[in-house]
């Protein structure tokens, strides 16, 4: 098995020995909690509102038992367990769990509110509230909550045994690899290069990098085209990524993170770039709720003074000027307005003429511009971006996999099989996902190479076992080709994954 590397040089244990203040500290924020495997930590779940009903018929329900969290779940006649191995969260609003079935991650569809005590479908059910047993727990996930994620290279949700080396975020994750750091600080000769980095000491751009790899989620981000080693503390990280952001007439509503907020504030505008993250937060230390109006205050005060508002005298400025709303679900966004205004702005609902955007300092290519359309319109379904980026992603270069099979896949929606089948025929070569493989699986079977077919299907079956569409292929073309036994057994190991598939059952039968 190849593992790509984590972030984690020296680890964090290794720097408590001398940083021993720091470390305690840190170690009960909420960063440093927001993962782990599941019972691990200072957070316990409460098992009084456990049961989900859900409004088709279906339920969930979660218990503690011997020391491990599992759930039950039914839907008709068909039930089950899964025990929750790791949780994604400290537990401010609420956390999410994993499942990891034969090395592969999977997101649970019951997670746990913190304010009401209580059990509830995760986020992403609003709209359709169907148990899902195979939502992919994908590396984006982990990296912003873990450290030291250990992904199975090819794989889209497939991780080491321990699929992070560090629960929450170690000191790495802002610090950059310490291991030479520390080498020195033992006594070892200095290799003259930097060997820590401190992110306030950073410039700007730097230094507003290390808290926006995972506080500017944008609408989407994009991968840069080529080869780059992916951003590390004291990088840039435009020079790795592109984060989007929408725009639109009423642009304030669709603002979440919190970078992207603060960019918008007249503080940041006007202070010449003195204003960052560390201006009002100290990341090694969370500040108890009855300190916060005096901390804050102190923090403004820097910068303004109480004759520059009337309301200020021996006022909470937070209070006014960064008003914090209540949380309905754990979706991410900022509930504290960091983009500090004179007068409250009124969340409204999302207009339909959105315009997809690169947050300032993030210059974009068509590629990133039409690989982020892309994106949001296959999961959203929308055919108008859709075209937006066929029409950016037609000019790419051919030896740009990423952004092909992207094409390729969009091709494929709209029923224009043949270009896709070429695309897919030339990336499958340089880099073979198992989306690709299956639809290059497709293409074969559709030119009558049935053999060929096969072999497809079960190499990217071994990638993504829980990919529905390529076993029912593989299932179907044993099947026509006089296995039935075989075609059996495929389906039958997609049942592992996911047990309540109506398609697999349905085909399970028909063969039967
Ligand atoms: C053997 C002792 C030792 C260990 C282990 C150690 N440090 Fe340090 N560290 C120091 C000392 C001493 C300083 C202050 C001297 C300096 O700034 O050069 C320091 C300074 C720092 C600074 C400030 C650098 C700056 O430029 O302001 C950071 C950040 C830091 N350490 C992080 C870490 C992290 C993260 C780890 C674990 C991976 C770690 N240290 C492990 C001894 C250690
Ligand atoms: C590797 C990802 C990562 C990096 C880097 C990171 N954060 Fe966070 N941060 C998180 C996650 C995840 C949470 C949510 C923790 C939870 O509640 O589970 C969080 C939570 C927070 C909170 C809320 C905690 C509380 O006490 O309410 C603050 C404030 C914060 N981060 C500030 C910062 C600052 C400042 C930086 C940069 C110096 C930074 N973060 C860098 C991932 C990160
Ligand atoms: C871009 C980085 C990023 C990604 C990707 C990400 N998160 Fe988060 N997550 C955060 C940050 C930062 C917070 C803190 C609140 C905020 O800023 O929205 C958070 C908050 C949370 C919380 C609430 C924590 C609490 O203490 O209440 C949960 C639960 C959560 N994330 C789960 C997930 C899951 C599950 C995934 C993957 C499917 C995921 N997150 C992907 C950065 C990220
Ligand atoms: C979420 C990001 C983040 C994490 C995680 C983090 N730090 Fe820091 N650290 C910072 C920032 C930002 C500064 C600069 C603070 C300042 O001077 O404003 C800093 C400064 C430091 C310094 C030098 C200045 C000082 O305060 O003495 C040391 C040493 C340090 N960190 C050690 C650690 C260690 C050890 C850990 C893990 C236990 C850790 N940090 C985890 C963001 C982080
Ligand atoms: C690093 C310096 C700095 C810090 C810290 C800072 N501000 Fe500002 N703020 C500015 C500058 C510069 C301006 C623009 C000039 C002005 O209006 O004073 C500004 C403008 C404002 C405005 C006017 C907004 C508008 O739309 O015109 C408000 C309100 C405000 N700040 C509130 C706060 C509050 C509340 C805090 C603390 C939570 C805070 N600021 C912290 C630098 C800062
Ligand atoms: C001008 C001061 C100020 C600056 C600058 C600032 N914050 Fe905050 N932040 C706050 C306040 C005030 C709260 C609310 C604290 C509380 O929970 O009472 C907060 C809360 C948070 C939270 C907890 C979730 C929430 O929305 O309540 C996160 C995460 C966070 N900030 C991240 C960041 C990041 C990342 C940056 C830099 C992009 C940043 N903040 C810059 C003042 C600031
Ligand atoms: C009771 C609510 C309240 C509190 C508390 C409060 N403010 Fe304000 N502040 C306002 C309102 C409302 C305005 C807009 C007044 C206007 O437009 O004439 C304002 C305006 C401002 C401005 C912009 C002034 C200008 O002329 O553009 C700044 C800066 C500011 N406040 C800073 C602060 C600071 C710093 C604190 C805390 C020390 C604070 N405020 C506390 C309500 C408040």
């Amino acid at each position: 098995m190849l593992f790509a590397a984590g972030s984690l040089g020296a680890g964090s244990k290794v720097c408590v020995s001398c940083h021993a203040a720091i470390a305690r500290s840190y170690a009960a924020t909420p960063m440093a909690l927001s993962s782990g495997a599941t019972g691990t930590g200072l957070f316990r779940e409460r098992f009084t509102a456990a049961s989900v009903s859900l409004t088709g018929g279906g339920s969930l329900d979660v218990a503690l038992k011997n020391g491990h969290v599992e759930y039950a779940f039914r839907e008709g006649d068909l039930k089950g367990r899964r025990s929750l191995d790791y949780f994604l969260g400290a537990g401010l609003v609420g956390r999410s769990y994993a499942t990891a079935i034969e090395g592969f991650l999977f997101q649970a569809p019951v997670s746990y509110y913190s304010a009401p005590q209580k059990w509830a479908l995760s986020p992403g059910y609003e709209r359709n509230p169907q148990i899902n047993l195979i939502r992919e727990v994908e590396p984006a996930c982990l990296k912003c909550h873990a450290t030291g994620v250990q992904t199975i290279a090819g794989t889209t949700n497939g991780y080491a045994a321990e699929p992070f080396q560090e629960g929450g975020i170690g000191c790495e994750g802002c610090h950059g690899a310490g291991d030479e750091h520390v080498r020195i600080m033992k006594g070892g000769k200095a290799s003259g290069a930097r060997s820590i980095v401190n992110p306030a000491k950073l410039p700007g751009g730097q230094r507003d990098s290390v808290c926006a790899q995972c506080h500017l989620p944008g609408a989407v981000e994009i991968a840069r085209a080529g080869k780059h080693a992916g951003y590390k503390p004291g990088g840039l990280l435009s020079d790795s990524v592109v984060v989007f952001v929408l725009a639109g007439v009423d642009r304030e509503a669709t603002v979440n993170g919190h970078a992207e907020q603060l960019s918008r504030s007249a503080c940041a505008r006007q202070s010449n770039g003195k204003l960052w993250c560390g201006s009002c937060h100290d990341a090694h230390r969370t500040v108890p709720v009855q300190e916060r109006p005096a901390h804050y205050r102190k923090k403004c005060l820097q910068c303004h003074e109480e004759k520059s508002c009337k309301a200020a005298v021996g006022g909470d400025c937070t209070a006014c000027h960064m008003p914090k709303q209540q949380a309905a679900t754990v979706a991410h966004a900022a509930l504290t307005q960091h983009s500090i205004a004179k007068k409250t702005v009124a969340q409204a609902s999302l207009p339909a003429n959105l315009e997809l955007t690169p947050f300032e300092g993030f210059a974009g290519s068509d590629r990133d511009l039409g690989l982020a359309y892309a994106t949001i319109a296959i999961r959203d379904n929308n055919r108008a971006w859709g075209l937006r980026a066929l029409e950016l992603l037609t000019k790419v270069p051919e030896d740009d996999t990423k952004a092909a099979a992207k094409l390729a896949q969009l091709y494929d929606r709209m029923g224009r099989d043949k270009q896709a089948c070429a695309i897919y025929e030339r990336v499958h070569s340089l880099d073979p996902t198992p989306a690709v493989i299956v639809n290059l699986g497709a293409c074969r079977a559709a030119e009558g190479k049935i053999e060929e077919s096969i072999a497809l299907w079960k190499s990217a079956l071994k990638l993504s076992p829980a990919m529905e569409a390529g076993r029912l292929n593989l299932a179907v073309a044993q099947f026509r080709g006089g296995d039935g036994e075989a075609a059996k057994s495929t389906l039958r190991e997609g049942l592992k994954f996911n047990p309540l598939s109506t398609r697999i059952l349905q085909m399970l039968r028909d063969i039967q």
